[in-house]
């Protein structure tokens, strides 16, 4: 039986944070053996807004070592740069030309950060979803492992992917959400009730892969709780409860076998706890990505390799696309 497609990426537009990694990486790792599995690092997405081209080009490279030293093994998996295969740029044009501007206004995700930019908005993070669903249909996908903040955006894929289907003949996999049981939502550390992001302004509200133990152990000890002084998992306590899930998360324990073990036991001791088994979860990680960017040629061959199998399924529905429309 023919494995199934998974397709995702993240934008190279800021520093990857454990909820990244916790969230997604780890969750994709576990999957590489299972599906077809297509991971992007999303250059051209990270363009909609204003971004210094020296760190974007060396934050995709380091990003891209990231996703190997998270497992995903470059011999299981395509791993490739977007912009290396220009098919996503031209499937985007296209699809936009069969997206309706009613549909891009009410996606919630731009509503939110063109109120932050205001009138000088680009117009590409507004047809933004329309490049993220070339992106998707290009490879066949059958599932896209997201957060839930990305429904909205699949739900359009499929809207478009049905659309061009209907008006042509059978073009596009219908794609689905996969939304894992393992897929741990990491909260803001500093204000617990929103999701933690590599784009907030506080670096205190993050932990990122690449973060020092020191700087680790500064933030996990510097994240807010409260002063109910009880290790729980609910929704008073967002603040312990986001630590309880990545505790739980990196040792494979349940949040009620976390709640047990620190019964009676203060907030300094799991807080310090928390930051042990990030330091140590992450420091092979780390010793790894730095391995991989000191070793160029290795680099180069993953991401170029990736670029050519992505290229050659992304160009044959690219082309099926192109004949269908008279091109
Ligand atoms: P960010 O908000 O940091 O810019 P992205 O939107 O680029 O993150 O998300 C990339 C991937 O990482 C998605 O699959 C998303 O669901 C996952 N992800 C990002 N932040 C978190 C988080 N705090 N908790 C769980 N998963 C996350
Ligand atoms: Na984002």
């Amino acid at each position: 039986e023919k494995k199934k497609v998974i397709f995702s990426g993240i934008q190279p537009s800021g520093d990857l944070t454990i909820g990244n990694y916790l969230g997604a990486l780890k969750n994709w790792a576990a999957l590489q053996d299972e599906y077809e599995s297509y991971y992007c690092v999303v250059d051209l997405h990270a363009l909609t807004v204003r971004q210094d081209s020296a760190e974007l080009r060396a934050r995709t490279l380091k990003n891209i070592a990231i996703y190997v030293a998270s497992g995903l093994d470059p011999k299981k998996n395509t791993l490739f740069i977007q912009s290396h295969v220009p098919a996503h740029s031209e499937a985007s044009w296209l699809l936009s030309c069969f997206c309706y501007m009613g549909e891009l206004s009410r996606m919630t995700q731009f509503k939110d950060k063109s109120q932050k930019v205001g009138e000088s908005v680009s117009s590409a993070l507004f047809t933004y979803p329309v490049l993220m669903a070339a992106d998707i249909l290009l490879y066949n996908t059958d599932l896209v492992p997201v957060g839930s903040d990305q429904k909205q955006h699949i739900e359009l894929a499929r809207d478009l992917a049905i659309r061009f289907n209907n008006l042509y003949s059978p073009t596009f996999t219908i794609p689905e959400p996969y939304i894992g049981d393992t897929g741990a939502r990491i909260m803001d550390l500093q204000e617990p009730d929103k999701k933690m992001s590599k784009s907030a302004d506080n670096p205190n509200a993050y932990v990122l892969i690449m973060d020092p133990p020191d700087v680790i152990r500064r933030k996990i000890s510097r994240a807010v709780t409260d002063d109910l002084g009880v290790v729980k998992y609910n929704e008073s306590q967002p603040g312990i409860s986001n630590l309880i899930s990545i505790l739980s998360t990196i040792a494979g324990k349940k949040p009620e076998d976390i709640e047990k073990e620190y019964d009676g036991i203060g907030y300094a001791k799991f807080k310090s706890d928390v930051a042990e088994a990030l330091v140590e979860e992450l420091q092979p990680l780390q010793n790894t990505v730095k391995q991989l960017l000191d070793d160029k040629p290795y680099m180069e061959s993953i991401y170029k390799s990736g670029a050519e199998k992505a290229s050659y399924v992304a160009n044959k529905t690219l082309r099926k696309m192109q004949k269908k429309l008279g091109l």
